[in-house]
């Protein structure tokens, strides 16, 4: 697979955008966890951050990433939204339709969402977002936020256990120029993030998504809950119909959806 280089991303980034940091790394513990370190150091942001391979990659829940060198794109884009933490909910649902849209342009593959962020193809997950937010210990600072995104190219070993639910899109995507791809989704979200109200990408999302109209289950603390999947409302929620006919909104991103076999 080609070799990341911080100048390769910067040709490729949007004119406004070629001030801003862009570390590469062989290998890294996490990227989620460079990008926090350097914002605690450097209070610079927006920086990219991305990694040939990970030897901590981190998901949600505490679960962890599989990041393999030389086979996927494993990158965090750190941002300090002007507006603070309010609608940086939104971030990870643009990411993940962002990241959809550079696969297709690429790959010509076509790639479905699960709410609320993670990317399928070919039934297998093939994409992984983990958004954080970076606290600061004066709330008078604004704090910032790290999307992490990772990427399975030609991964096509897994370990055991993700065999079943992880894929990749097979040995040809070897010559993908990574660089590239790293930086369409860069300038991507940088657009997303100067208004992190606008939710245009919200019907995007919806004709992207795998889970309308199937059945689900989603956890709601410890409890497995059964419904329909049945719209994307206006800011990204998830609207499910209960066992009752009760119609919920489903907003966190915390909460896991399991589509029904
Ligand atoms: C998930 O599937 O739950 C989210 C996976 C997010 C993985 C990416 S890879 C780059 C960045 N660094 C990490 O440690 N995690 C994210």
């Amino acid at each position: 697979m080609n070799i990341l280089s911080a100048k390769k991303i910067r040709d490729n980034l949007k004119t406004e955008y070629q001030e801003i940091g862009i570390s590469v790394f062989d290998c890294i513990d996490s990227t989620n966890d460079e990008a926090k370190r350097q914002w605690k150091e450097t209070k610079t942001a927006p920086a990219i951050y991305v990694s040939d391979e990970q030897t901590a990659g981190r998901g949600r829940r505490g679960r962890s990433f599989y990041s393999p060198g030389g086979t996927g794109i494993y990158m965090s884009l750190l941002l300090q939204p002007e507006s603070g933490l309010e609608d940086a909910v939104h971030i990870t649902t643009a990411t993940a339709v962002v990241v959809a849209k550079v696969l297709k342009q690429y790959l010509g593959a076509e790639v479905g969402i699960k709410w609320v962020n993670d990317l399928y193809f070919k039934s297998k997950k093939v994409c992984g977002i983990l958004t954080e937010a970076v606290m600061e210990a004066n709330p008078t600072e604004m704090p910032a936020v790290v999307v992490g995104i990772g990427i399975n190219l030609s991964t096509e070993v897994f370990p055991e256990e993700l065999q079943e639910i992880a894929g990749g899109f097979g040995a040809t995507t070897n010559v993908v120029e990574r660089n590239e791809l790293v930086a369409r989704i860069a300038n991507g979200l940088l657009d997303f993030a100067k208004d992190l109200k606008d939710c245009s990408f919200v019907d995007e999302y919806r004709e992207l998504s795998i889970v309308l109209g199937k059945e689900i289950r989603y956890n709601e603390g410890d409890a497995l809950i059964r419904a329909r999947a049945l719209d994307i409302d206006s800011e990204g929620g998830l609207m499910v119909e209960l066992a009752d006919g009760s119609v919920k909104v489903l907003k966190t991103g915390e909460i896991t959806v399991r589509l029904e076999e």
